[in-house]
């Protein structure tokens, strides 16, 4: 749909009188349009019960001077939609997820002009949200120095409220402005696939930032890449494009690790051909020519995958530790064998920075044109309504990315 030109205020009448209907009701098969193309109301796929999502119809709600509209194009399911799907950890339910998505401005207020890069938008381009500051002054756009992220919110997990168009998986969504303290990002000269994928790839872009304050992580570094979900795999991209070329991926599934090759892995040990860790660490050790690694990324969320890492890091390397996002219980470590004795350096990872997100930007593009098949990450695609079969197929682990793409 061309939403070039479109006179803003048109929109907000139309918008209005949009609203005077009872939009919350249950969702008619196709939604009512408006001139222009904007509809009256959009379909919000809310997480209603453990296990269940309904898809609701909601009117769109006025864009003020400082919101935009984005008619939402597609959305990646992460690892958070499925905790939330299974466990509700958050306790968020009723929730409009969805956080990894993308889309295209339709409407936007008067006071909107640049994103939060800087970088001029119009309607008709594309864009995706990353985190919502609010009004906190410790944590500003370029420097997150004095403390991380961890308070920030993100659309997709917020708490449902009036305006409910608050996640991606959705036929538009609402950014607010002004003290709401969204962020966002024009990025409309990257394609669909690899827009949904910004997300996602900024937690490795931060790991891999994170892992080089630790001066340990070389070009001619020898590393390990622990777990080859979807993380594991782009962290392998991301080393690649950096120029990394020493890499030995360590997974359970021989399909993952086969993927791992095609991301850049020159090296594969799969732990299941090996018992107990000395021999699994010899493996290791035998990939890289009788070497230990010299730096470790973590990338699974499993305890005893932690307690193994350490046996395959050389004395003075460096780990990167980005596989927890939550809670997966202690993990045992030897204190004077894996960290004292072998001076070991650890760094955490916690999602991202704006400044990741930037550079993210530019990862993708280097990585599609190294020839890393990075839009084959995203195995299944599914239409908004088929969204409990999408987190199902989420759940069963049948492939890698599982997305969300509107028809
Ligand atoms: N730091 C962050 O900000 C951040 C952000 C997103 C996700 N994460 C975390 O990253 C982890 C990985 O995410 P994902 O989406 O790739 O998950 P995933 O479950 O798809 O992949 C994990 C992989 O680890 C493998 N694995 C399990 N146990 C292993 C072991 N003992 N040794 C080697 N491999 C093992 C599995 O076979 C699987 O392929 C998750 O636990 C998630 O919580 C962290
Ligand atoms: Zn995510």
């Amino acid at each position: 749909m061309e939403m070039n030109n479109i006179n803003i205020e048109e929109i907000v009448k139309q918008v209005l009188s949009g609203m005077t209907g009872n939009g919350s009701q249950a969702a008619p098969a196709s939604a009512p349009k408006a001139q222009g193309g904007i509809p009256k109301t959009a379909r919000v796929a809310m997480l209603t019960g453990l296990e269940h999502y309904d898809i609701k119809e909601f009117p769109i709600p006025e864009v003020g001077d400082d919101d935009i509209l984005v008619k939402v194009e597609g959305c990646g399911i992460c690892g958070t939609d499925a905790h939330e799907f299974k466990r509700d950890p958050f306790g968020l339910i009723p929730v409009a997820l969805g956080h990894e998505g993308t889309g295209e401005i339709v409407a936007m207020g008067k006071n909107v002009k640049v994103d939060t890069a800087g970088k001029p938008v119009k309607i008709g381009d594309k864009v995706v949200t990353c985190m919502i500051f609010k009004d906190d002054p410790e944590i500003t756009m370029y420097d997150l120095n004095k403390k991380n992220v961890g308070g920030a919110d993100v659309y997709g997990l917020l708490p449902d409220d009036d305006v409910h168009l608050n996640g991606w998986f959705s036929d538009y969504i609402f950014i607010r402005g002004g003290k709401f303290g969204s962020t966002f990002f024009n990025v409309s000269d990257l394609d669909l696939d690899s827009r949904i994928l910004i997300e996602p790839c900024a937690v490795l872009v931060h790991a891999v930032e994170r892992a080089k304050t630790t001066g340990i992580l070389r070009f001619n570094s020898r590393v390990v890449v622990q777990g080859c979900g979807p993380i594991g795999l782009i962290c392998i991209a991301v080393l690649r494009t950096m120029g990394v070329e020493n890499i030995c991926a360590v997974d359970g599934e021989q399909k993952r690790l086969d993927f791992a090759k095609r991301m850049g892995a020159t090296m594969t040990v799969n732990f299941k051909d090996h018992k107990g860790i000395e021999e699994l660490a010899g493996a290791v050790k035998e990939a890289f020519g009788g070497h230990l690694a010299d730096f470790a990324f973590q990338c699974t969320g499993s305890p005893v995958a932690h307690s193994n890492i350490y046996k395959f890091i050389r004395n003075g390397g460096g780990l990167c530790e980005l596989g927890f996002f939550i809670n997966g219980g202690d993990a045992t470590i030897n204190p004077h064998f894996d960290i004292c004795s072998k001076e070991i350096t650890t760094v955490g990872s916690w999602v991202y920075t704006l400044r990741d997100y930037a550079t993210t930007f530019d990862f993708l593009k280097r990585a599609k044109g190294i020839g890393l098949p990075m839009s084959e990450l995203i195995t299944h695609r599914f239409p908004l309504d088929k969204i409990n079969e999408a987190h199902q197929t989420n759940l069963a682990m049948a492939g890698l990315k599982i997305a969300i793409i509107n028809e």
